[in-house]
């Protein structure tokens, strides 16, 4: 039996192939980054007119290499996302569901990170305390099965991943801004320049929450400082803007890779952005948010950790848990507290088709009669949300 999963919550279009015991068969994931870049953030209308392109032709590549008569049930997600990305994933499974034939089951999203622990793997490590870091969502959630999970506490406002978008985009480096600023602050570091030093959120507070819009606020306050790099990055923002007027004119059917190439063609956008990344205060900052963004996830991070002694795992997921200070941290504070650190697999830590796959199978475990129960009503029946309502809060 094989589920086949489809992830489009944002921009990133997957699919995947899994066998019940958990096998990854097929897995495929075109990304959108480069086509939002320049306007420094996710366009909602771009990334659906995307998917539109994309998905049906990784399905085309999948049916190269199986049937489509392989498939046993189909996994989509169907919420925490933007509304008009997850729609396209959706209104996919939900044709190949009455075309095939085989049961729908939605996804959550943030379940799916979760998950991206075990692909490849039948066995599962839970209890466990997660630290869940995207573009969306800055989380501790306590996970006791598939069914039983419970929010710990939040982000006040902007997520980690958000707050490193909008320092890039503050930057003029476009989008997605995690691992440009991860690796300027890893320059910086290594090449011995000190951080411009920016405060640490609720540092005083006992909550467990985080908040990350009052340092990307400082970040935007000491930049206003820096007048040479000021200069450079607004030349880099307004060639920018010209470039997006004309990626909005292309015919995105006609060339796969048009933006791509109309991008990469532009050498005088590359030189000036050259500029700005190797300018001393861009890394000066960098490292500055980098730390304090990463002091305080690990703050929190020790606050809850002091008082679980009966979770054995703790872990971080999501895009953002690539960072690197983030996971060279998080290995000692695991480690001060007794608890086995596990990290996702850096290819399945941004999203993916295969980690939706992976908790799908989850879900059939715990509800084993949804293969054999098939409605097709019922699976027609599944909505979008881009809210997260499946995982409830503690508080
Ligand atoms: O999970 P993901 O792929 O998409 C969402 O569900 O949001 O996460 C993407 C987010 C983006 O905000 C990206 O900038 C951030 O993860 N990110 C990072 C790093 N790599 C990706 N943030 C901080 N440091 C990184 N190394
Ligand atoms: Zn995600």
């Amino acid at each position: 039996m094989n589920i086949l999963s489809i992830e489009s919550s944002c921009d990133d279009s997957s699919i995947a192939l899994q066998s019940l015991d958990c096998k990854l068969l097929w897995h495929r994931k075109i990304s959108q980054e480069y086509a939002h870049s320049c306007f420094g953030g996710v366009v909602p209308e771009l990334a659906s007119r995307l998917f539109a392109r994309d998905l049906p032709h990784l399905l085309r590549e999948f049916s190269k290499e199986y049937s489509l008569n392989d498939i046993s049930a189909i996994a989509v997600t169907n919420e925490p996302g933007l509304a008009t990305s997850l729609l396209e994933g959706v209104i996919m499974a939900k044709s190949l569901c009455i075309s095939l034939g085989v049961p729908l089951i939605g996804i959550n999203h943030l379940k799916g990170h979760i998950y991206s622990l075990f692909i490849g793997q039948q066995s599962i490590k839970m209890p466990l305390s997660v630290l869940l870091v995207s573009g969306g969502h800055t989380m501790i959630i306590e996970c006791l099965n598939y069914k039983d999970m419970r929010i710990i506490s939040s982000t006040l406002d902007d997520s980690f991943g958000e707050c490193y978008d909008k320092a890039a985009k503050m930057l003029s480096l476009g989008y997605p801004g995690g691992m440009i600023i991860d690796s300027l602050a890893k320059e910086a570091y290594s090449s011995g320049i000190n951080p411009i030093s920016l405060p640490i959120p609720l540092a005083n507070s006992q909550c467990l929450d985080f908040s990350f819009s009052g340092l990307k606020n400082a970040f935007r306050l000491v930049l206003q400082e820096q007048v040479k790099l000021q200069g450079i990055i607004h030349l880099h923002t307004k060639l920018l803007e010209s470039v997006g007027k004309e990626m909005k004119k292309l015919d995105l059917s006609k060339a796969r890779d048009s933006i791509d190439s109309y991008k990469e063609s532009n050498k005088e956008i590359n030189l000036i952005r050259e500029q700005i990344l190797s300018s001393k205060a861009a890394k000066a900052l960098s490292l500055g948010l980098q730390q304090s963004a990463v002091k305080h996830l690990l703050q929190k991070c020790e606050k809850y950790l002091k008082d679980v002694p009966n979770i054995p795992y703790f872990a971080v997921v999501g895009g953002a848990s690539t960072n690197s200070l983030l996971r060279k941290e998080l290995a000692s504070l695991a480690a001060k507290y007794n608890k086995e650190l596990l990290l996702a697999d850096i290819q399945y830590c941004s999203d993916n088709a295969a980690m939706i796959g992976r908790a799908a199978i989850a879900h059939i475990e715990s509800s084993p009669n949804i293969l054999n129960s098939f409605n097709v009503a019922n699976s027609l029946g599944i909505d979008i949300s881009p809210r997260n309502q499946e995982i409830q809060s503690n508080v």
